[in-house]
């Protein structure tokens, strides 16, 4: 059974169908991407997966469990971590307790200290500047802050909106390497792009367009779309 199943979601905000009839599958190990302009619905789809919106239609599943109507805080104890579009931040609190206060104290680490070290070791970084305000990292920091965030409890499937959105290509390029590590270390990435370089990352993915899935494939078949060359490579 696939680590997350999504079949016919459709996601509608009053009269706006946001996303219609998209269907898509991977398994545990993967990096599946959404890759799309602005609007296709990319957000749409994860804020639903996590709980945040209700599916209009369609079904979400993760290992055969019906995710659809859990409340956020029950997809994430299920495993599913989400890393909002923007970087949520508490601008008053250092680093090191923007971080502490996402410890849920579940899975893999049983203290959050041991969490943390585990969170300097992705992003050296955040070490470094634990003790300064998050309101005054910078946005590359602030991403590696939110990512490790994410990551304090070990998720099974970590869901990523737009990581690269306004760093330079020096800095997403770094993200990305730090996503390549995290996932190593058994966690499956659903990433969310517009940027097409994040497709050396991936395994497979979607390419979507107002709502509805364009193309699904392998990653080769994906950089070698029109579409992508297109949009994306500008070639
Ligand atoms: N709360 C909302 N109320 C009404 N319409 C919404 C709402 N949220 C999103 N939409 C609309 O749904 C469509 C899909 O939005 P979504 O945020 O999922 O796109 P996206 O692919 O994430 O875009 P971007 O790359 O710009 O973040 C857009 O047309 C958007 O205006
Ligand atoms: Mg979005």
């Amino acid at each position: 059974m696939s680590l997350l199943a999504v079949e016919g979601l459709s996601v509608a905000y009053g009269d706006v169908l946001a996303v219609r009839d998209v269907s898509f599958a991977f398994e545990e190990g993967e990096v599946f991407v959404l890759l799309g302009a602005n609007g296709a619905g990319k957000t749409s789809i994860l804020r639903c997966i996590s709980g945040m919106v209700p599916a209009r239609g369609g079904a979400v599943t993760s290992g055969g469990r019906r995710l659809n109507g859990l409340r956020p805080h029950q997809v994430a104890r299920a495993g599913i971590s989400h890393v909002p579009e923007g970087r949520r931040i508490f601008p008053n609190l250092t680093v090191e307790e923007n971080l502490a206060v996402s410890f849920i104290g579940a899975r893999a680490h049983d203290n959050a200290a041991g969490a943390l070290a585990a969170v300097y070791e992705f992003f050296p970084r955040l070490a470094e500047r634990r003790r300064q305000f998050g309101g005054t990292l910078s946005g590359g920091e602030q991403q590696m802050r939110a990512s490790g965030r994410a990551i304090m409890n070990v998720p099974k499937l970590l869901m990523l909106d737009e990581p690269s959105l306004g760093l330079s290509p020096v800095m997403s390029e770094l993200v990305f390497e730090r996503l390549a590590a995290i996932r190593a270390q058994n966690t499956t990435i659903l990433l969310v792009e517009q940027n097409a370089t994040c497709l050396e990352l991936a395994t497979r993915g979607v390419i979507l367009q107002n709502g509805r899935v364009l193309l699904s494939g392998e990653r080769e078949a994906l950089q070698d779309s029109e579409f992508v060359r297109r949009a994306y490579l500008g070639v």
